[in-house]
């Protein structure tokens, strides 16, 4: 049995691309990922912090290499996927398109800045990110993309209204992806997490809302980034070969409470 689940859940042979892996989520996941066997290329803006991680991973004897990509400077993301296709020896036939950024504020008060800014990291980038991967992986007819969106994505929450707005659009851009390229052979899914432990969380606690959010998770406790690992490994390898489509919440139960 432990052969099996071996079996299924190895990634020994893919080459896996981690984009915002400087930090919280992206930077767990991307070593989930190299220890069920990927080559895994870390992506961000600070080339630092990826490089350092990088190399934690290749001294504890896993394949890692770190690129620089910002998602909101199209440019640098065919660059960044040259990178590191030389680096890998291969393309790229996992995504996790992780990359974002979150803000809180009431409707009436966003200002136009600070909505582009959010659309553009959250929606645009992760579009952007997610079709340069997938011009690669048609190439060679496989590749599985999964998307970061949010469970403020499925259910109205206030005060995140550019944020929720762009996570529901990539939920919905998902099933579009899915439906386009399953003939491709590439599978398209999407996780939603709750409320994580991370960078990101820090905005909660500073602005008070973690103690009303808490009362509202059944399992009465946020989620930390090890909570994402045998998501992120069903999607990305063989045992989700079926998968394509999924909206798949990761919150402890909160998105099933409105009080
Ligand atoms: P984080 O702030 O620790 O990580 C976000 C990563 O994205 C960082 O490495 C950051 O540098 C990178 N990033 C931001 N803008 C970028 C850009 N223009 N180009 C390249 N990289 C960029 O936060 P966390 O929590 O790890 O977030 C990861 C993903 O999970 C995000 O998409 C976020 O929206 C999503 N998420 C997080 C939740 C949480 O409670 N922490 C809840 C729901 C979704």
């Amino acid at each position: 049995m432990v052969a099996l689940a071996e079996e299924l859940f190895s990634l020994k042979g893919r080459v896996a691309f981690v984009s915002g892996a400087s930090s919280g989520l992206g930077l767990h996941l991307a070593g989930t990922l190299a220890r069920a066997g990927a080559s895994v290329v870390l992506a961000a803006r600070r080339v630092d912090k990826v490089s350092a991680a990088a190399a934690e991973l290749t001294a504890q004897g896993h394949r890692a290499h770190a690129v620089a990509l910002d998602v909101t400077r199209s440019e640098t993301i065919p660059a960044a996927f040259d990178a590191a296709e030389e680096a890998c020896g291969k393309p790229v036939d996992v995504l996790l398109n992780n990359a974002g950024i979150v803000y809180a504020s009431k409707f009436l008060q966003q200002e136009e800045a600070e909505v582009s800014r959010i659309l553009d990291t959250n929606f645009k980038g992760a579009f952007l990110v997610a079709q340069e991967t997938a011009r690669r992986m048609a190439k060679i007819k496989q590749g599985s993309i999964i998307n970061v969106a949010s469970t403020a994505g499925l259910r109205a929450a206030g005060m995140m209204s550019s944020y929720a707005a762009a996570k529901a659009g990539l939920i919905h851009l998902t099933k579009i992806m899915a439906l386009e390229l399953a003939g491709r052979g590439i599978r398209v899914n999407v996780i939603c997490p709750g409320n994580f432990e991370t960078d990101m969380h820090d905005l909660f606690v500073s602005s008070g809302m973690d103690k009303t959010v808490l009362e509202r998770i059944p399992q009465r406790r946020f989620g930390k980034p090890q909570d994402l690992d045998g998501v992120t490994l069903l999607l990305a390898s063989d045992a989700g070969r079926y998968m394509t489509g999924a909206v798949i919440a990761v919150d402890g139960g909160q998105s099933l409470s409105w009080m």
